[in-house]
Formats: structure tokens, C-alpha cells, sequence
């Protein structure tokens, strides 16, 4: 089975990355981890990558304009051959140059059930809003932040007494099993998008 090659974006943690390259490692697995580009030296993902053996790349986004780094990126992707870019935990915002380079071979990972919620501490307001109910939503990237025609999404309960660290932490066991498959249904091409719209089969 020829897979598709991936290359993924991080700033951070890379939990999510850490569970895009696990269960890309089965052979049935449509698509294969190439790369990992980090904007920071410091991300603690870029070493989990490396235990994974992962290439990883770390740029120091304090060194470029946006275009600028995101120029030095793409050419990295490029090099790499890769055909598929997951965003998980890049905080970096995107200018249209990246947008344009990989219009629908782009998808984020965003923790809540979007449209609520675009954007930062999502779970402090999703709590302060007296939400029952939260969860991360997997779509492809469009210009403006948190758009986008929406892959698949999980939900799991607010519970009483919950800070927004406890809720992070629920959310974020649903992330590591949504991005996964979303990947997996992009990679595979049960799900692309025409116009603005899913189209699944
Ligand atoms: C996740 O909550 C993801 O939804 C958001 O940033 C966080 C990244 O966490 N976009 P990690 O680096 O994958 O652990």
C-alpha cells in the first residue's frame, strides 16, 4: 500500500503528533509520518519525534517575518516530498502564502465542537458559559482562524466541579483518537472536499 507522506506542524507538547505517528506506524495505516517541523526549538515535541525516529526539523519563528518562515517551511515540506500537512498545536497564524500552497492538503486540530469556540482557552469558556457539553473538531484550513469544512468531530460531558485543566485533559484523551482517524479518512480519500464542502466515499 503506497502511503500517503505527512509532514506535522507543531509548537508545543506534541501529544496530538505523538498519536498521529503511533498509529501511523501500522502497516494498514493510509498515511506515513515524514516529517515534523516545529516554530520553536524549544517545543519538548521535537524530541518525542526523534524517539519516534522521526525527521524533525525546528525553526526559531523569532528569526523570521511570518512569510518568511513560512517560505522556509515550505521548502522543507518540499524537500521532504510531502503531500499531506497536519497542524497540531501550531501557534503560529497563518499568512495566505501557506494557505494557498496547501489549500485542502492542510487539516488542524482545534479543541471544541466548531463553529463555538474558535480561537484560545476554549475550555475556560466553554465552562464559564455553563457548556454541557465539549469536544475537538479536525477540519481543513482556511484563511480565517478555526474555519474550514469540518473532517469529524467528538464530544465528551462538562462536569460539575470541572476546572478548565480537567476539561483540557478529557478533551484531549478524544484528540488523540479523532485526529487519527480523521487522518486516516483524508489519507485514504473517504473524505475530500469540493467547493467548501466534505464530499465522504
Ligand atoms: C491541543 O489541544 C490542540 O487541540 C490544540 O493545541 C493543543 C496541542 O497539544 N490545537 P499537543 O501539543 O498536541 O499536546
Amino acid at each position: 500500500m503506497k502511503k500517503v507522506r505527512t509532514a506535522i506542524l507543531i509548537s508545543g507538547g506534541g501529544s496530538n503528533m505523538a498519536a498521529l505517528i503511533a498509529a501511523a506506524k501500522a502497516p494498514d495505516y493510509p498515511a506515513e509520518v515524514v516529517l515534523v517541523v516545529s516554530s520553536s526549538p524549544e517545543a519538548g515535541g521535537i524530541a518525542k519525534a526523534e524517539a519516534a525516529e522521526v525527521p524533525a526539523f525546528a525553526f526559531d519563528h523569532r528569526q523570521y517575518d511570518r512569510e518568511g518562515l513560512e517560505r522556509a517551511v515550505d521548502a522543507e515540506l518540499e524537500k521532504a516530498g510531502v503531500e499531506l500537512v497536519c497542524l497540531a498545536g501550531w501557534m503560529r497564524l497563518l499568512s495566505p502564502y501557506l494557505i494557498g500552497r496547501w489549500r485542502n492538503r492542510m487539516i488542524n486540530i482545534h479543541p471544541s465542537i466548531l463553529p463555538a469556540y474558535k480561537g484560545l482557552h476554549t475550555h475556560r469558556r466553554a465552562i464559564e458559559a455553563g457548556e454541557q457539553e465539549h469536544g475537538c473538531t479536525v477540519h481543513f484550513v482556511r484563511q480565517e482562524m478555526d474555519e474550514g469544512p469540518i473532517i469529524a468531530q467528538a464530544r465528551v460531558p462538562v462536569l460539575p466541579g470541572d476546572t478548565p485543566e480537567i476539561l483540557a485533559a478529557r478533551v484531549l484523551v478524544e484528540e488523540h483518537k479523532l485526529y487519527p482517524h480523521a487522518l486516516a479518512l483524508v489519507a485514504s480519500g473517504q473524505v475530500r472536499v469540493e467547493g467548501e464542502k466534505i464530499v465522504k466515499g
